[in-house]
């Protein structure tokens, strides 16, 4: 079983010229790889009929099952002013391949659960208070959640929501082994190290301790996948090895702007 993982595709932002040339070229990859599944750690898009629209394609195009928790961007309301972030959250929950609503059993000894999580400021330096997180401006910088995300009670209850509902998924997954997904970080090594003064307060906005510490209580996790910072790393500690590959924006990629030279560098495969 050969499964591969990827986050922030960002099929929208990541148009060229008019057209999404990720999808495409994520398809040619996925069908030259001789891979059995695939995860995507959430923010594929910043519109919900955009994100259902890329996995439709991706699991056609590819005959394999692509399982998906929504990122940040996943659950914006800039496109359907009509709808909040719950509204959203939960018409992508209907997809039968959305973690969020349906954990996935590859087989008898393996289960994938996961979901969007959020954030309770804990990965972002002591000298702010809550207060000052909960304005999720950092001089002229705006975390663009405060505005695009709308949900009916503040971040860090948004968090115990996420981390409940990981909680129940964790109790009731019956397998030997368990891939646990979030499209925040679970640990602190993901999050911008050495921080400038800028990040030192944006690293609240990245995830939560809780995760990681949910995910140590239980030696059945063995991977725990996330997305959302743009990183590609991989850390081992706890028994578990923690991913974090993301595909990112292609004005953050080196020295192309080919997703077909891109995401191939970009995806990280595991052999279960
Ligand atoms: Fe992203």
């Amino acid at each position: 079983m050969k499964i591969g993982i990827l986050s922030d595709i960002h099929v929208d932002i990541n148009n060229r010229s008019g057209s999404d040339a990720v999808t495409p070229a994520l398809c040619t990859y996925i069908n030259n790889s001789s891979l059995d599944l695939f995860i995507l750690a959430g923010d594929i898009a910043s519109d919900y009929t955009l994100t259902l629209e890329t996995i439709e394609k991706l699991e056609t195009e590819t005959s394999i099952p692509v399982l998906f928790v929504p990122g940040n961007h996943d659950i914006w309301t800039e496109n359907h002013p009509d709808l909040t972030s719950w509204d959203i959250y939960n018409k992508l929950k209907k997809h039968p391949h959305n973690l969020a609503g349906n954990p996935y059993a590859v087989n008898d000894d393996w289960v994938v659960i996961g979901d969007l999580g959020w954030y309770d400021y804990k990965f972002g330096s002591s000298v702010y208070s809550i207060e000052d997180f909960n304005r999720m401006r950092f001089k002229d910088r705006v975390w663009q959640d405060s505005i695009m995300a709308k949900w009916d009670r503040p971040a860090i209850e948004m968090n115990n929501f996420f981390l409940q509902k990981l909680k129940k998924q964790l109790s009731q997954a019956r397998a030997r082994n368990i891939i646990a997904v979030t499209h925040v970080l679970a640990i602190a090594d993901f999050t911008v190290l050495n921080p400038p003064p800028m990040w030192e307060y944006l690293n609240a906005f990245l995830g939560s301790p809780a995760y990681g510490n949910l995910y140590k209580t239980d030696p059945r996790v063995r991977y725990s996948v996330s997305g959302h910072v743009h990183y590609r790393k991989t850390v081992q500690k706890n028994g578990i090895e923690y991913i974090c590959n993301c595909l990112g924006y292609s004005s953050e990629w080196q020295d192309t702007d080919d997703p077909y030279i891109e995401i191939p560098r970009a995806v990280k495969t595991i052999e279960l």
